[in-house]
Protein backbone atom coordinates (compact mmCIF):
# COMPACT_ATOMS: atom_id res chain seq x y z
CA UNK A 1 0.00 0.00 0.00
CA UNK A 2 1.54 3.57 -0.75
CA UNK A 3 0.78 6.09 1.79
CA UNK A 4 0.51 9.80 2.01
CA UNK A 5 1.03 11.69 4.82
CA UNK A 6 -2.45 13.44 6.28
CA UNK A 7 -4.77 10.96 4.05
CA UNK A 8 -7.38 9.14 6.07
CA UNK A 9 -5.11 6.33 4.68
CA UNK A 10 -1.92 7.00 6.15
CA UNK A 11 -0.99 4.23 7.70
CA UNK A 12 1.55 1.46 6.48
CA UNK A 13 0.91 -1.64 7.39
CA UNK A 14 3.23 -1.83 10.09
CA UNK A 15 1.92 1.47 11.96
CA UNK A 16 -1.44 -0.30 12.08
CA UNK A 17 0.06 -3.32 13.91
CA UNK A 18 2.07 -0.98 16.09
CA UNK A 19 -0.98 0.93 17.04
CA UNK A 20 -2.98 -2.56 17.60
CA UNK A 21 -0.51 -3.81 19.89
CA UNK A 22 -0.31 -0.41 21.61
CA UNK A 23 -3.81 -0.55 22.96
CA UNK A 24 -3.06 -1.85 26.32
CA UNK A 25 -6.49 -2.35 27.36
CA UNK A 26 -6.93 -3.96 30.87
CA UNK A 27 -3.22 -4.27 31.49
CA UNK A 28 -2.15 -0.72 31.16
CA UNK A 29 -4.41 -0.12 33.81
CA UNK A 30 -3.31 -2.55 36.11
CA UNK A 31 0.68 -2.71 35.57
CA UNK A 32 1.79 -5.27 33.68
CA UNK A 33 1.04 -7.33 31.15
CA UNK A 34 2.77 -10.40 32.84
CA UNK A 35 1.02 -9.48 36.22
CA UNK A 36 -2.55 -10.36 34.76
CA UNK A 37 -1.36 -13.19 32.77
CA UNK A 38 -1.88 -11.78 29.61
CA UNK A 39 1.01 -12.92 27.39
CA UNK A 40 -0.18 -14.38 24.37
CA UNK A 41 3.03 -15.60 23.44
CA UNK A 42 4.97 -18.34 25.96
CA UNK A 43 7.66 -16.55 28.58
CA UNK A 44 10.99 -15.96 27.06
CA UNK A 45 12.25 -18.67 29.71
CA UNK A 46 13.73 -21.35 27.91
CA UNK A 47 13.86 -24.03 30.77
CA UNK A 48 10.97 -25.72 32.24
CA UNK A 49 10.30 -26.60 35.87
CA UNK A 50 10.95 -30.13 36.83
CA UNK A 51 7.79 -31.46 38.30
CA UNK A 52 7.94 -31.24 41.83
CA UNK A 53 8.21 -34.35 44.48
CA UNK A 54 8.17 -32.98 48.19
CA UNK A 55 11.56 -33.42 50.15
CA UNK A 56 11.61 -37.02 52.15
CA UNK A 57 13.28 -38.29 54.74
CA UNK A 58 14.20 -41.02 53.10
CA UNK A 59 16.53 -39.37 49.90
CA UNK A 60 18.50 -38.64 52.80
CA UNK A 61 21.54 -41.65 53.20
CA UNK A 62 20.24 -41.18 57.36
CA UNK A 63 17.32 -39.99 57.84
CA UNK A 64 18.10 -38.11 61.34
CA UNK A 65 19.67 -35.80 59.40
CA UNK A 66 17.05 -34.09 57.98
CA UNK A 67 15.45 -34.35 61.65
CA UNK A 68 18.45 -32.76 62.88
CA UNK A 69 19.21 -29.92 60.16
CA UNK A 70 17.93 -26.49 61.41
CA UNK A 71 16.22 -23.67 58.60
CA UNK A 72 15.20 -20.49 59.17
CA UNK A 73 12.60 -18.98 57.35
CA UNK A 74 12.42 -15.38 56.33
CA UNK A 75 8.75 -14.41 55.97
CA UNK A 76 5.17 -16.02 56.62
CA UNK A 77 3.83 -15.05 53.41
CA UNK A 78 2.99 -17.58 50.62
CA UNK A 79 6.45 -18.34 49.93
CA UNK A 80 7.95 -19.07 53.16
CA UNK A 81 5.09 -21.47 54.38
CA UNK A 82 4.90 -23.20 51.56
CA UNK A 83 8.95 -23.82 52.33
CA UNK A 84 7.89 -24.64 55.96
CA UNK A 85 5.44 -27.26 54.78
CA UNK A 86 7.29 -28.67 51.94
CA UNK A 87 10.58 -29.30 53.97
CA UNK A 88 8.11 -30.05 57.38
CA UNK A 89 7.20 -33.15 54.66
CA UNK A 90 11.20 -34.56 55.17
CA UNK A 91 10.84 -33.62 59.08
CA UNK A 92 13.33 -30.73 58.65
CA UNK A 93 13.26 -28.90 61.56
CA UNK A 94 12.00 -25.24 60.68
CA UNK A 95 11.49 -21.84 62.52
CA UNK A 96 9.57 -19.18 60.43
CA UNK A 97 10.06 -15.56 61.58
CA UNK A 98 7.27 -12.87 60.62
CA UNK A 99 6.93 -9.33 60.84
CA UNK A 100 3.66 -8.97 60.80
CA UNK A 101 0.81 -10.45 63.27
CA UNK A 102 -0.69 -13.17 60.93
CA UNK A 103 0.49 -15.60 58.32
CA UNK A 104 -0.15 -14.32 54.53
CA UNK A 105 2.06 -11.76 53.91
CA UNK A 106 0.55 -9.79 50.37
CA UNK A 107 -2.27 -12.80 50.46
CA UNK A 108 -4.55 -10.04 52.83
CA UNK A 109 -8.12 -10.21 53.58
CA UNK A 110 -9.08 -7.66 55.26
CA UNK A 111 -11.98 -7.67 57.98
CA UNK A 112 -14.19 -5.69 60.41
CA UNK A 113 -11.68 -4.85 63.53
CA UNK A 114 -8.04 -4.97 61.15
CA UNK A 115 -5.73 -2.43 61.40
CA UNK A 116 -2.40 -1.51 59.15
CA UNK A 117 -0.38 1.34 59.57
CA UNK A 118 1.16 2.53 56.54
CA UNK A 119 4.68 4.13 56.48
CA UNK A 120 3.24 7.77 56.48
CA UNK A 121 2.31 7.01 59.91
CA UNK A 122 -1.33 6.49 58.91
CA UNK A 123 -3.46 3.98 60.55
CA UNK A 124 -6.96 2.94 59.24
CA UNK A 125 -9.31 0.31 61.12
CA UNK A 126 -11.74 -1.65 59.15
CA UNK A 127 -15.61 -0.81 60.23
CA UNK A 128 -17.00 -3.44 57.83
CA UNK A 129 -19.62 -5.69 59.06
CA UNK A 130 -19.34 -9.28 60.51
CA UNK A 131 -19.02 -11.62 58.19
CA UNK A 132 -17.91 -9.03 55.15
CA UNK A 133 -14.51 -8.66 53.96
CA UNK A 134 -12.27 -7.69 51.08
CA UNK A 135 -9.08 -9.23 49.56
CA UNK A 136 -6.68 -6.45 49.45
CA UNK A 137 -3.98 -8.51 47.78
CA UNK A 138 -4.78 -11.61 46.09
CA UNK A 139 -8.32 -11.75 45.49
CA UNK A 140 -8.42 -14.67 41.97
CA UNK A 141 -7.23 -18.21 41.46
CA UNK A 142 -6.50 -19.91 37.97
CA UNK A 143 -7.53 -23.29 37.40
CA UNK A 144 -4.30 -24.39 36.78
CA UNK A 145 -2.46 -22.90 39.54
CA UNK A 146 -0.77 -25.08 42.28
CA UNK A 147 -2.63 -22.45 44.71
CA UNK A 148 -5.71 -24.94 43.80
CA UNK A 149 -3.70 -28.13 44.88
CA UNK A 150 -2.71 -26.50 47.87
CA UNK A 151 -6.29 -25.65 48.59
CA UNK A 152 -7.14 -29.26 47.78
CA UNK A 153 -4.41 -30.65 50.15
CA UNK A 154 -5.46 -28.72 53.20
CA UNK A 155 -8.95 -28.74 52.78
CA UNK A 156 -9.20 -25.10 51.81
CA UNK A 157 -13.11 -25.33 50.27
CA UNK A 158 -12.99 -22.82 47.54
CA UNK A 159 -15.51 -20.87 45.30
CA UNK A 160 -16.32 -19.37 41.69
CA UNK A 161 -14.96 -16.01 41.30
CA UNK A 162 -16.67 -14.04 38.48
CA UNK A 163 -13.94 -12.79 36.36
CA UNK A 164 -16.24 -11.69 33.46
CA UNK A 165 -19.59 -11.61 33.74
CA UNK A 166 -22.03 -10.67 30.40
CA UNK A 167 -23.93 -8.05 32.57
CA UNK A 168 -20.84 -5.75 34.24
CA UNK A 169 -19.90 -2.85 32.30
CA UNK A 170 -17.34 -0.95 30.27
CA UNK A 171 -17.12 2.91 31.02
CA UNK A 172 -14.94 4.89 28.41
CA UNK A 173 -15.13 8.78 29.24
CA UNK A 174 -13.12 10.97 26.69
CA UNK A 175 -9.67 12.10 27.94
CA UNK A 176 -7.70 15.20 26.46
CA UNK A 177 -6.60 12.75 23.44
CA UNK A 178 -9.19 10.23 22.99
CA UNK A 179 -12.51 10.99 21.58
CA UNK A 180 -14.93 7.53 22.32
CA UNK A 181 -17.45 9.06 20.54
CA UNK A 182 -21.04 8.77 21.25
CA UNK A 183 -21.10 6.01 23.74
CA UNK A 184 -18.19 8.44 25.74
CA UNK A 185 -19.58 8.59 29.08
CA UNK A 186 -22.05 5.98 28.85
CA UNK A 187 -21.89 2.10 30.36
CA UNK A 188 -22.23 -0.06 28.26
CA UNK A 189 -22.92 -4.40 29.21
CA UNK A 190 -19.88 -6.49 28.12
CA UNK A 191 -23.37 -8.48 26.64
CA UNK A 192 -24.11 -5.74 24.32
CA UNK A 193 -20.46 -4.73 23.56
CA UNK A 194 -19.68 -7.95 22.75
CA UNK A 195 -22.74 -8.74 20.42
CA UNK A 196 -22.20 -5.01 18.64
CA UNK A 197 -18.47 -5.58 17.92
CA UNK A 198 -18.59 -9.62 17.23
CA UNK A 199 -21.25 -8.67 15.04
CA UNK A 200 -19.92 -5.28 12.75
CA UNK A 201 -16.37 -7.91 12.57
CA UNK A 202 -18.38 -10.65 11.46
CA UNK A 203 -20.22 -8.25 8.65
CA UNK A 204 -17.17 -6.72 7.66
CA UNK A 205 -15.47 -10.34 7.08
CA UNK A 206 -18.10 -12.15 5.34
CA UNK A 207 -18.12 -9.07 3.00
CA UNK A 208 -14.61 -9.12 2.16
CA UNK A 209 -15.00 -12.80 1.47
CA UNK A 210 -17.94 -12.43 -0.38
CA UNK A 211 -16.70 -9.58 -2.37
CA UNK A 212 -13.24 -11.82 -3.48
CA UNK A 213 -11.13 -9.62 -1.40
CA UNK A 214 -9.98 -12.91 0.46
CA UNK A 215 -9.20 -14.67 -2.47
CA UNK A 216 -5.37 -14.86 -2.07
CA UNK A 217 -5.17 -16.36 0.71
CA UNK A 218 -8.27 -18.44 1.01
CA UNK A 219 -9.64 -21.33 -1.09
CA UNK A 220 -13.20 -20.92 -2.16
CA UNK A 221 -14.35 -23.79 -0.18
CA UNK A 222 -12.71 -22.30 3.17
CA UNK A 223 -13.87 -18.17 2.23
CA UNK A 224 -17.15 -20.28 2.25
CA UNK A 225 -16.55 -21.88 5.57
CA UNK A 226 -15.48 -18.02 6.93
CA UNK A 227 -18.73 -16.78 5.79
CA UNK A 228 -20.61 -19.27 7.45
CA UNK A 229 -17.96 -18.87 10.37
CA UNK A 230 -18.97 -14.88 10.29
CA UNK A 231 -22.75 -15.69 10.20
CA UNK A 232 -22.86 -17.45 13.79
CA UNK A 233 -20.03 -15.32 15.23
CA UNK A 234 -21.61 -12.27 14.46
CA UNK A 235 -25.41 -13.38 14.61
CA UNK A 236 -25.46 -11.71 11.29
CA UNK A 237 -28.94 -11.66 8.92
CA UNK A 238 -28.33 -11.82 5.38
CA UNK A 239 -24.81 -11.33 5.65
CA UNK A 240 -25.58 -7.69 7.86
CA UNK A 241 -25.39 -7.05 11.76
CA UNK A 242 -28.54 -5.15 12.97
CA UNK A 243 -28.47 -6.18 16.25
CA UNK A 244 -30.38 -9.39 18.58
CA UNK A 245 -31.20 -10.62 21.55
CA UNK A 246 -27.21 -11.11 22.58
CA UNK A 247 -26.91 -7.87 23.03
CA UNK A 248 -29.95 -7.75 25.23
CA UNK A 249 -33.34 -6.44 25.18
CA UNK A 250 -34.96 -2.62 25.74
CA UNK A 251 -37.77 -4.21 26.55
CA UNK A 252 -37.09 -8.30 27.61
CA UNK A 253 -39.09 -11.24 26.51
CA UNK A 254 -42.54 -12.25 28.30
CA UNK A 255 -45.38 -14.13 28.62
CA UNK A 256 -48.10 -14.46 25.56
CA UNK A 257 -47.31 -12.37 22.59
CA UNK A 258 -44.11 -10.17 24.51
CA UNK A 259 -41.45 -11.05 21.84
CA UNK A 260 -39.50 -8.55 23.65
CA UNK A 261 -37.74 -5.85 22.17
CA UNK A 262 -33.95 -5.21 21.00
CA UNK A 263 -32.85 -1.94 20.82
CA UNK A 264 -30.76 -1.07 17.53
CA UNK A 265 -27.04 -0.96 17.85
CA UNK A 266 -24.80 2.18 17.42
CA UNK A 267 -23.05 2.51 14.19
CA UNK A 268 -20.37 0.49 13.43
CA UNK A 269 -18.04 3.57 13.33
CA UNK A 270 -19.55 4.46 16.85
CA UNK A 271 -18.40 1.06 18.16
CA UNK A 272 -15.33 0.97 16.92
CA UNK A 273 -14.75 4.54 17.97
CA UNK A 274 -15.99 3.29 21.40
CA UNK A 275 -12.60 0.60 21.80
CA UNK A 276 -14.75 -1.18 23.76
CA UNK A 277 -13.62 -4.38 21.84
CA UNK A 278 -9.82 -3.61 23.25
CA UNK A 279 -10.83 -5.10 26.31
CA UNK A 280 -12.00 -8.43 25.42
CA UNK A 281 -8.74 -9.80 25.27
CA UNK A 282 -8.52 -9.77 29.06
CA UNK A 283 -10.92 -12.72 29.19
CA UNK A 284 -8.95 -14.58 26.86
CA UNK A 285 -5.51 -14.35 29.47
CA UNK A 286 -3.73 -17.55 30.53
CA UNK A 287 -4.39 -16.76 33.85
CA UNK A 288 -7.74 -14.46 33.98
CA UNK A 289 -10.22 -16.88 31.92
CA UNK A 290 -12.87 -18.42 33.09
CA UNK A 291 -13.09 -20.85 35.51
CA UNK A 292 -12.03 -18.36 38.46
CA UNK A 293 -11.82 -19.13 41.49
CA UNK A 294 -11.33 -17.51 45.07
CA UNK A 295 -10.80 -19.77 49.01
CA UNK A 296 -14.75 -19.33 50.44
CA UNK A 297 -14.32 -17.10 53.05
CA UNK A 298 -11.17 -14.69 52.06
CA UNK A 299 -7.94 -15.60 50.68
CA UNK A 300 -6.18 -15.14 53.65
CA UNK A 301 -7.64 -19.08 54.33
CA UNK A 302 -4.99 -20.70 52.57
CA UNK A 303 -1.81 -19.24 54.66
CA UNK A 304 -4.04 -19.77 57.63
CA UNK A 305 -4.51 -23.66 56.86
CA UNK A 306 -0.87 -23.62 55.43
CA UNK A 307 0.31 -22.14 59.18
CA UNK A 308 -1.28 -24.35 60.67
CA UNK A 309 -0.34 -27.36 58.77
CA UNK A 310 3.13 -25.81 59.60
CA UNK A 311 2.48 -26.40 63.34
CA UNK A 312 1.34 -23.06 64.00
CA UNK A 313 2.99 -20.26 66.78
CA UNK A 314 5.49 -23.78 67.89
CA UNK A 315 7.18 -22.84 64.35
CA UNK A 316 6.11 -19.18 63.70
CA UNK A 317 7.03 -16.45 65.43
CA UNK A 318 4.92 -13.49 64.92
CA UNK A 319 5.51 -9.62 65.19
CA UNK A 320 9.24 -10.81 64.69
CA UNK A 321 10.91 -8.02 62.44
CA UNK A 322 14.40 -9.70 61.48
CA UNK A 323 16.76 -6.75 61.65
CA UNK A 324 20.01 -8.40 60.31
CA UNK A 325 20.89 -11.73 58.40
CA UNK A 326 24.80 -13.26 57.94
CA UNK A 327 25.84 -16.18 56.58
CA UNK A 328 28.64 -18.16 58.54
CA UNK A 329 30.96 -20.69 57.54
CA UNK A 330 28.64 -23.49 58.69
CA UNK A 331 25.04 -21.94 58.83
CA UNK A 332 23.40 -18.33 58.77
CA UNK A 333 22.69 -16.35 62.13
CA UNK A 334 19.56 -13.89 62.02
CA UNK A 335 18.88 -11.20 64.21
CA UNK A 336 15.06 -9.95 64.62
CA UNK A 337 12.88 -7.79 67.43
CA UNK A 338 10.28 -9.52 69.44
CA UNK A 339 8.50 -8.48 72.61
CA UNK A 340 10.98 -5.04 72.80
CA UNK A 341 14.04 -7.66 72.81
CA UNK A 342 16.33 -8.63 69.85
CA UNK A 343 17.01 -12.13 70.00
CA UNK A 344 19.27 -14.40 67.52
CA UNK A 345 18.61 -17.84 65.66
CA UNK A 346 21.27 -20.03 64.13
CA UNK A 347 20.12 -22.42 61.76
CA UNK A 348 21.78 -24.50 59.37
CA UNK A 349 20.47 -22.94 56.09
CA UNK A 350 18.13 -19.80 55.56
CA UNK A 351 15.33 -19.44 53.33
CA UNK A 352 14.60 -16.00 52.82
CA UNK A 353 11.19 -14.36 51.25
CA UNK A 354 11.14 -10.81 52.22
CA UNK A 355 10.13 -8.81 49.36
CA UNK A 356 13.61 -7.40 47.95
CA UNK A 357 12.53 -3.37 48.08
CA UNK A 358 12.43 -4.78 52.29
CA UNK A 359 15.43 -6.73 52.40
CA UNK A 360 17.84 -4.64 50.60
CA UNK A 361 17.06 -2.12 53.97
CA UNK A 362 18.44 -5.18 56.56
CA UNK A 363 21.99 -5.29 57.41
CA UNK A 364 23.82 -8.67 56.12
CA UNK A 365 26.81 -10.01 54.96
CA UNK A 366 26.11 -11.25 51.81
CA UNK A 367 28.53 -10.98 48.75
CA UNK A 368 28.30 -7.76 47.21
CA UNK A 369 27.07 -9.34 44.05
CA UNK A 370 23.74 -10.38 45.77
CA UNK A 371 23.00 -6.92 47.04
CA UNK A 372 23.43 -5.42 43.95
CA UNK A 373 20.87 -7.82 42.56
CA UNK A 374 18.80 -7.11 45.60
CA UNK A 375 18.86 -3.82 44.72
CA UNK A 376 17.83 -4.18 40.47
CA UNK A 377 13.54 -5.07 41.52
CA UNK A 378 11.28 -1.81 42.19
CA UNK A 379 8.00 -2.16 44.01
CA UNK A 380 4.45 -2.10 41.89
CA UNK A 381 2.63 0.47 42.48
CA UNK A 382 -0.95 -0.49 43.02
CA UNK A 383 -3.80 -0.15 45.64
CA UNK A 384 -7.29 -1.61 46.04
CA UNK A 385 -10.44 0.24 48.11
CA UNK A 386 -13.06 -2.06 49.08
CA UNK A 387 -16.90 -0.04 49.25
CA UNK A 388 -19.08 -1.33 51.91
CA UNK A 389 -22.72 -1.01 51.27
CA UNK A 390 -25.83 -1.43 53.23
CA UNK A 391 -27.64 -2.54 50.03
CA UNK A 392 -26.83 -4.68 47.05
CA UNK A 393 -27.94 -2.28 44.62
CA UNK A 394 -25.77 -3.86 41.87
CA UNK A 395 -27.85 -7.03 41.83
CA UNK A 396 -31.04 -5.45 42.67
CA UNK A 397 -30.89 -2.80 39.93
CA UNK A 398 -28.57 -3.94 38.11
CA UNK A 399 -28.47 -7.79 37.69
CA UNK A 400 -25.17 -7.96 38.13
CA UNK A 401 -23.32 -10.96 40.08
CA UNK A 402 -20.24 -10.93 40.24
CA UNK A 403 -17.54 -10.26 37.82
CA UNK A 404 -15.62 -6.85 36.95
CA UNK A 405 -17.25 -3.67 35.11
CA UNK A 406 -13.71 -2.14 33.53
CA UNK A 407 -12.96 1.84 33.01
CA UNK A 408 -10.79 3.96 31.71
CA UNK A 409 -10.94 6.36 34.43
CA UNK A 410 -8.51 5.85 37.18
CA UNK A 411 -10.41 3.18 39.29
CA UNK A 412 -9.46 0.48 36.18
CA UNK A 413 -12.46 -1.21 37.36
CA UNK A 414 -15.36 -2.17 39.84
CA UNK A 415 -15.14 -5.67 41.09
CA UNK A 416 -18.53 -7.09 42.77
CA UNK A 417 -18.35 -9.54 45.52
CA UNK A 418 -18.69 -13.29 44.30
CA UNK A 419 -20.21 -14.52 47.51
CA UNK A 420 -22.82 -13.42 49.61
CA UNK A 421 -25.32 -13.59 46.51
CA UNK A 422 -28.82 -12.26 47.02
CA UNK A 423 -28.07 -11.48 50.91
CA UNK A 424 -28.14 -7.79 52.18
CA UNK A 425 -25.20 -6.13 52.24
CA UNK A 426 -21.26 -6.46 50.41
CA UNK A 427 -18.56 -5.11 49.88
CA UNK A 428 -17.61 -3.69 46.35
CA UNK A 429 -13.69 -2.97 45.04
CA UNK A 430 -13.96 0.24 43.65
CA UNK A 431 -10.52 0.89 42.21
CA UNK A 432 -7.47 -1.80 41.72
CA UNK A 433 -4.98 1.41 40.57
CA UNK A 434 -1.71 2.56 41.59
CA UNK A 435 -3.20 6.19 40.96
CA UNK A 436 -4.52 6.63 44.40
CA UNK A 437 -0.97 5.99 46.67
CA UNK A 438 -0.65 9.09 46.90
CA UNK A 439 -4.07 10.55 48.48
CA UNK A 440 -5.38 10.54 52.03
CA UNK A 441 -7.50 8.15 52.68
CA UNK A 442 -10.39 9.85 52.79
CA UNK A 443 -9.30 11.26 49.42
CA UNK A 444 -9.14 7.93 47.74
CA UNK A 445 -12.40 6.91 48.70
CA UNK A 446 -13.94 10.28 47.94
CA UNK A 447 -12.81 10.23 44.41
CA UNK A 448 -13.20 6.32 43.77
CA UNK A 449 -16.92 7.44 44.44
CA UNK A 450 -16.65 10.24 42.15
CA UNK A 451 -15.85 7.89 39.34
CA UNK A 452 -18.25 5.06 40.50
CA UNK A 453 -21.53 7.32 40.32
CA UNK A 454 -20.17 8.06 36.98
CA UNK A 455 -21.00 4.67 36.21
CA UNK A 456 -23.63 3.99 38.48
CA UNK A 457 -25.41 6.86 39.44
CA UNK A 458 -26.17 8.62 42.93
CA UNK A 459 -26.65 5.57 44.77
CA UNK A 460 -22.87 4.46 44.27
CA UNK A 461 -22.76 7.14 46.89
CA UNK A 462 -25.88 7.38 48.84
CA UNK A 463 -25.62 3.54 49.78
CA UNK A 464 -22.02 3.61 50.83
CA UNK A 465 -22.10 2.58 54.91
CA UNK A 466 -17.92 2.55 54.90
CA UNK A 467 -14.36 1.94 53.32
CA UNK A 468 -10.94 0.77 53.73
CA UNK A 469 -7.83 1.15 50.99
CA UNK A 470 -4.32 -0.11 50.54
CA UNK A 471 -1.65 1.22 48.85
CA UNK A 472 1.05 -1.54 48.47
CA UNK A 473 3.93 0.68 48.26
CA UNK A 474 3.88 1.80 51.68
CA UNK A 475 3.01 -1.13 53.43
CA UNK A 476 6.18 -1.38 55.54
CA UNK A 477 6.40 -4.98 55.09
CA UNK A 478 5.93 -5.55 51.04
CA UNK A 479 6.51 -1.58 49.56
CA UNK A 480 5.14 -2.60 46.66
CA UNK A 481 2.16 -4.96 45.52
CA UNK A 482 5.13 -6.98 43.49
CA UNK A 483 8.14 -6.61 42.01
CA UNK A 484 9.24 -5.33 37.93
CA UNK A 485 12.42 -6.34 36.42
CA UNK A 486 13.54 -2.72 35.22
CA UNK A 487 14.93 -4.31 31.46
CA UNK A 488 13.60 -7.61 32.29
CA UNK A 489 14.59 -10.95 34.32
CA UNK A 490 18.37 -10.50 33.92
CA UNK A 491 22.00 -11.23 35.71
CA UNK A 492 20.28 -9.90 39.04
CA UNK A 493 17.61 -12.54 38.28
CA UNK A 494 19.63 -15.56 37.54
CA UNK A 495 21.83 -14.69 40.70
CA UNK A 496 19.11 -14.59 42.87
CA UNK A 497 18.19 -18.03 41.90
CA UNK A 498 21.85 -19.45 43.34
CA UNK A 499 22.01 -19.01 47.10
CA UNK A 500 24.13 -16.70 48.67
CA UNK A 501 26.02 -19.19 51.42
CA UNK A 502 23.72 -20.90 52.77
CA UNK A 503 20.72 -18.22 51.90
CA UNK A 504 17.88 -19.29 49.84
CA UNK A 505 15.81 -16.70 48.18
CA UNK A 506 12.24 -17.68 47.31
CA UNK A 507 9.06 -15.44 46.37
CA UNK A 508 7.22 -14.39 43.55
CA UNK A 509 9.84 -12.42 42.09
CA UNK A 510 11.80 -15.06 41.52
CA UNK A 511 9.10 -16.41 39.48
CA UNK A 512 7.71 -16.21 35.61
CA UNK A 513 4.51 -15.71 37.86
CA UNK A 514 5.22 -12.05 39.41
CA UNK A 515 2.02 -10.93 41.12
CA UNK A 516 0.42 -14.40 41.37
CA UNK A 517 0.66 -16.77 44.51
CA UNK A 518 1.36 -19.41 42.26
CA UNK A 519 4.93 -17.72 41.38
CA UNK A 520 5.48 -17.79 45.37
CA UNK A 521 4.65 -21.18 45.75
CA UNK A 522 6.89 -22.31 42.68
CA UNK A 523 9.77 -20.62 43.93
CA UNK A 524 9.72 -21.81 47.46
CA UNK A 525 8.98 -25.61 45.93
CA UNK A 526 12.19 -24.56 43.51
CA UNK A 527 14.53 -23.53 46.64
CA UNK A 528 13.22 -26.35 48.80
CA UNK A 529 14.53 -29.02 46.50
CA UNK A 530 17.62 -27.52 45.68
CA UNK A 531 18.30 -27.18 49.53
CA UNK A 532 16.76 -30.41 49.80
CA UNK A 533 19.66 -31.74 46.96
CA UNK A 534 22.43 -30.08 49.11
CA UNK A 535 21.94 -31.60 52.43
CA UNK A 536 21.24 -34.81 50.79
CA UNK A 537 24.90 -34.45 48.92
CA UNK A 538 26.26 -32.92 52.16
CA UNK A 539 25.09 -36.19 54.02
CA UNK A 540 26.02 -38.88 51.67
P1 LIG B 1 4.86 -11.94 50.61
O1 LIG B 1 3.45 -12.35 50.67
O2 LIG B 1 5.15 -10.49 50.47
O3 LIG B 1 5.60 -12.54 51.87
C1 LIG B 1 6.76 -11.99 52.41
C2 LIG B 1 6.62 -12.05 53.91
O4 LIG B 1 7.80 -11.49 54.50
C3 LIG B 1 5.45 -11.20 54.40
O5 LIG B 1 4.63 -11.98 55.25
C4 LIG B 1 6.12 -10.07 55.15
O6 LIG B 1 5.37 -9.57 56.23
C5 LIG B 1 7.40 -10.73 55.61
N1 LIG B 1 8.44 -9.78 55.96
C6 LIG B 1 8.78 -8.64 55.32
N2 LIG B 1 9.78 -8.03 55.96
C7 LIG B 1 10.10 -8.81 57.02
C8 LIG B 1 11.07 -8.72 58.05
N3 LIG B 1 11.91 -7.70 58.16
N4 LIG B 1 11.11 -9.71 58.97
C9 LIG B 1 10.25 -10.78 58.92
N5 LIG B 1 9.32 -10.90 57.96
C10 LIG B 1 9.26 -9.93 57.01
N6 LIG B 1 -1.93 -13.51 43.45
C11 LIG B 1 -2.88 -14.39 43.04
O7 LIG B 1 -2.67 -15.61 43.10
N7 LIG B 1 -4.08 -13.95 42.56
C12 LIG B 1 -4.40 -12.63 42.49
O8 LIG B 1 -5.50 -12.27 42.10
C13 LIG B 1 -3.42 -11.70 42.91
N8 LIG B 1 -3.71 -10.38 42.91
C14 LIG B 1 -2.89 -9.52 43.58
C15 LIG B 1 -3.31 -8.22 43.74
C16 LIG B 1 -2.55 -7.33 44.49
C17 LIG B 1 -3.03 -5.93 44.70
C18 LIG B 1 -1.32 -7.77 45.06
C19 LIG B 1 -0.51 -6.84 45.89
C20 LIG B 1 -0.88 -9.07 44.86
C21 LIG B 1 -1.66 -9.96 44.13
N9 LIG B 1 -1.29 -11.29 43.92
C22 LIG B 1 -2.18 -12.19 43.42
C23 LIG B 1 0.09 -11.73 44.21
C24 LIG B 1 0.29 -12.43 45.55
O9 LIG B 1 -0.18 -11.65 46.60
C25 LIG B 1 1.80 -12.67 45.73
O10 LIG B 1 2.35 -13.27 44.59
C26 LIG B 1 2.11 -13.57 46.91
O11 LIG B 1 1.30 -13.28 48.00
C27 LIG B 1 3.59 -13.38 47.24
O12 LIG B 1 3.97 -14.23 48.29
P2 LIG B 1 5.45 -14.13 48.84
O13 LIG B 1 5.56 -15.10 49.94
O14 LIG B 1 6.42 -14.22 47.72
O15 LIG B 1 5.61 -12.64 49.38
N1 LIG C 1 -2.26 -11.31 39.29
C1 LIG C 1 -2.92 -10.14 39.75
C2 LIG C 1 -4.36 -10.09 39.33
O1 LIG C 1 -4.81 -10.94 38.61
C3 LIG C 1 -2.20 -8.92 39.33
O2 LIG C 1 -5.06 -9.19 39.70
Amino acid sequence: MTTTAGTPHAHTRRSFLTRVGAVGGASALYGSMEALGLFASPADAATATPDFAPPRAADLPDSARARGTNVVILGAGSAGLAAAYELGKAGYDCTVLEARDRPGGRAKTIRRGDKLTDTDGVTQTCRFDDGLYFNAGPARIPNHHVTLDYCRELGVPIEALVNANAESLYYHENTSTTNYGELAGTAVTHRQAKADVYGYISELLAQAADQGALDTVLSADDAERLVALANSLGGLTGGRYAGNGRRGYVDAPGAGHDAGVVGTPPSMSAILQSQFGTRFAFEFGWDQAMMMWQPVGGMDRISAALAAAVGGKRRITYNAPVTQIDNRPDGVRVSYRHNGRTRTIDADYCVNTIPPMVLTNIPNNFAQATKDALAVPTGANTGKIGLQYGRRWWEEDDKIFGGITATNMDISGIWYPSSGFLSRKGVVVGYYSGSYSGLTVPDRAARAVEQGVKIHGAKYRDELETSFSIAWPKEPYSLGGWVNWPGGRGAAYDLLLRPDGRTYFAGDHLSYLTAWQAGAFESARLTVTALHERVAATAA
